[in-house]
């Protein structure tokens, strides 16, 4: 089957790239066969013929194709918390809300009810493809993994673990070494076998919580894990002060050298947050063809910093946005987003007003623009995590989202007769997109939001 649709992706970082009346060739799978710009020799015929054999679905005039948004780190347990608790510092945060609030997740009835929300708000927000942490618990780990299939969102979802006595309470901890193990390894096989899993929409990723959670047992049997099964690894590194402190004191080195000697920095391991890495990290990091979530609107809550993201792309670092919900109070990665450009602007102008300009601390070039945040956003997380979405290339799965600038009660002001360029038109579509805008979202080129055309 075909579409034509007019919209924006971009398959290099700093480069948008806008078309008109594309002509998209899908196969069965939703797999982008072949595209065809408007004006060249065969579209207009096999347009013509794709609407004479019924197989051709005009996207509606004046709405934008973009490729569906990569969460790269969103806590699943903690959206019930959203827009709460988010005055605390993170250790304090941690013991007081959060593990209370993900250890309810025994609780399978209630898993059932937040995940099912969860998954269909995120989708509604264009969030296409989503890389969970889920609690230690087994029933509520693959809930999360059969309301994503049922729903249709492409999701790697991780059993947390978490041993270590010194953080974790007794009523929330991986009883021992083994126990997480298991309950990982359980979960691994179950997502692998899932009977409506057939594609691998859904897959298990290796997830220590951070190193302050976690034995170095665990951290040892996990990386051993992760070599036996080459399965995807995510954890939290060089968050806050606290948190790289504690590695520093603990292991004597980084987060990002103490994993990897643990074998957990691998292809394919997603970092979250990592303001305090190194320039030596960073470098490691894209040695190994790891990656960082960058949180922006977490980081300015539980870390009081900002992730250098234009120096983590300088220097290779492969790069994806999350909104570590609920240490980020918003569903929405195009919040995450906009959130990167403000944050960006701020470290490489340094913040406090009562300092004369020159005297703030501030970093040169650490400002991003609009197509290099949309690119992390959706191709930056694709690569991030070796999957083949977020552009509308040959060969790429269509994870798409279409955006309508006349949504009832959420409009987007374009004036095409003001600002008619491209690149204006993406920057109006990524400052102004909210969930009310977003009409339609395929997954895998199945419709998952939005009335059939
Ligand atoms: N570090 C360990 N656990 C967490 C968590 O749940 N949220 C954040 N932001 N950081 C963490
Ligand atoms: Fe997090």
């Amino acid at each position: 089957r075909f579409l034509l649709a007019s919209g924006f992706h971009a398959p290099v970082c700093g480069e948008a790239e806008a078309f008109r009346n594309r002509l998209i060739e899908l196969d069965g799978d939703g797999r982008i066969m072949a595209t065809w710009e408007d004006g060249t020799a065969d579209h207009a015929r096999l347009v013509a013929e794709a609407e004479q054999s019924g197989r051709l679905t005009r996207l509606p005039e004046g709405q934008f194709l973009l490729p569906g948004f990569v969460d790269l780190h969103i806590h699943a347990p903690q959206y019930p918390q959203l827009g709460t608790a988010l005055d605390q510092p993170l250790d304090v945060w941690l013991k007081t809300y959060t593990f209370p609030l993900e250890a309810r997740y025994r609780d399978e009835a209630f898993a059932a009810r937040a995940y099912a929300m969860l998954v269909e708000d995120l989708i509604a927000n264009g969030t296409t493809t989503a890389l969970y942490f889920g609690t230690i618990h087994p029933g509520a780990n693959r809930l999360l993994a059969d309301i994503c299939l049922e729903k249709g969102q492409r999701a790697l979802i991780g059993k947390v673990a978490m041993d270590h006595k010194d953080l974790c309470p007794d009523d929330y901890r991986d009883a021992s070494v083994d126990a997480a193990l298991k309950g990982t390894q359980d979960l691994i096989d179950y997502i692998t076998h899932h009977p409506d899993n057939g594609e691998g929409r859904v897959k298990p990723v290796i997830t220590p919580r951070f190193i302050p959670a976690c034995t170095d047992d665990l951290l040892h049997e996990l990386g051993a894990m992760a070599a036996d099964t080459c399965c995807h690894i995510q954890t939290h590194a060089s968050e806050g002060d606290w948190e790289h402190n504690h590695v520093l004191d603990r292991h004597g080195m980084s987060d990002t050298e103490s994993l990897d000697r643990f074998g957990l920095l691998r292809e394919h391991t997603v970092l979250a947050h990592g303001n305090f890495i190194s320039l030596d990290d960073m470098e490691k990091i894209a040695l190994r063809k790891a990656a960082v979530a960058h949180c922006p609107l977490s980081n300015a809550y539980f870390a009081d910093a900002i992730f250098p993201l234009a120096q983590a792309l300088e220097k290779g670092v492969r790069v994806g946005l999350g909104t570590d919900i609920s240490a980020g109070p918003s569903a929405s990665l195009a919040n995450s987003l906009r959130s990167a450009l403000w944050s960006g602007r701020l470290l490489e102008s340094g913040t406090d007003p009562a300092l004369a300009a020159g005297e703030r601390s501030a970093r040169a070039g650490q400002r991003v623009d609009v197509p290099t945040a949309f690119h992390v956003a959706t191709a930056g997380g694709a690569r991030a995590l070796g999957l083949p979405v977020g552009t509308f290339e040959p060969g790429k799965i269509f994870d798409a989202i279409l955006v309508d600038p006349e949504a009832a009660g959420a409009p987007i002001r374009l004036w095409p007769e003001l600002y008619s360029g491209d690149d204006e038109i993406l920057e109006k579509l990524i400052y102004g997109v909210t969930r009310a805008n977003i009409s339609r979202v395929w997954i895998g080129g199945e419709l998952c939001s939005g009335a059939a055309l």
